[in-house]
């Protein structure tokens, strides 16, 4: 039996509510066809005011679907935050947490990004817990030494059936929104690295960094990539499941 593969979209900053409409009315008749396919879990992240039709949307078609962050206290006064509990009432099942744009634009340290892994298991949903490094970490060769940092701060501190829930995402920062994409065997050494880091082979692991319908196949070939997190090509249905069909050939 072949492996299943996670096909995530990380909208980021994009798609209104009504895109977000318009996404889904040209999404559904595209993914009919693949709807049935055991070997495929479409997940997609939405800004948070796009959740509402997000989540119409994904129950519609059966993918899972979430946020691209949250904080991690309940409520409270912290001005512009956006809690679980309120996020719970979309029916979400999973959030991205820790993407390179919210470490490095909003300066979110390895400690915070830990609280909210924690908070986000510890209210049954599934964190997107990404990592990677920068091309000047890459070019000092410190690659394995900032991932170990970001990966190990993480999940240090939780159990086993907490270390598995989490759906890791190795980014490597020079490859996002870039159109440079890691090769497939630099991609493949930090999965089956960062598999070992983790400590159980069965936990997924997706790689993320201008994923598109003209590498997937490659990339989603190696053996320790369980899936890809999109970004760009994630915006239309058929770039975004193109991804797919084209590394099923
Ligand atoms: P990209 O983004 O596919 O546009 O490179 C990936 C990501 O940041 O998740």
């Amino acid at each position: 039996m072949s492996k299943k593969i996670y096909l995530y979209g990380n909208w980021k900053m994009n798609n209104t509510y009504s895109e977000t409409e318009k996404f889904f009315e040209e999404f559904t008749p595209a993914y009919a066809p693949l709807k049935a396919d055991a070997n495929l879990e479409v997940g997609i992240f939405a800004p948070f005011t796009s959740l509402w039709p997000l989540s119409q949307g994904a129950k519609k078609n059966g993918i899972v679907f979430g946020a691209q962050n949250v904080y991690y206290e309940p409520k409270g006064a912290f001005t512009g935050e956006i809690s679980i509990p309120m996020l719970k009432e979309y029916d979400i099942t999973h959030i991205i947490i820790g993407h390179s744009e919210r470490r490095h634009i909003f300066l979110e340290s390895d400690e915070v990004i830990a609280k909210k892994v924690k908070a986000v298991l510890d209210a049954g949903i599934s964190p997107v817990l990404c990592y990677g490094e920068t091309l000047e970490e890459r070019e000092s060769g410190n690659t394995f030494t900032v991932m170990e940092r970001q990966l190990k701060s993480a999940i240090s501190s939780l159990i086993p059936a907490e270390v598995n829930k989490i759906i890791y995402a190795y980014e490597p920062v020079w490859a996002i929104g870039t159109g440079k994409t890691a090769t497939p065997d630099q991609a493949e050494e930090v999965c089956a690295w960062s598999r070992k880091l983790i400590g159980d082979d069965k936990v997924v692991i997706l790689y993320g960094g201008s994923v598109k319908g003209s590498n997937a196949k490659e990339l989603l070939s190696m053996k320790d990539i369980d899936g890809a997190l999109v970004g760009g090509a994630s915006l239309k249905p058929a770039s975004f499941l193109e991804i797919y069909t084209a590394y099923k050939g």
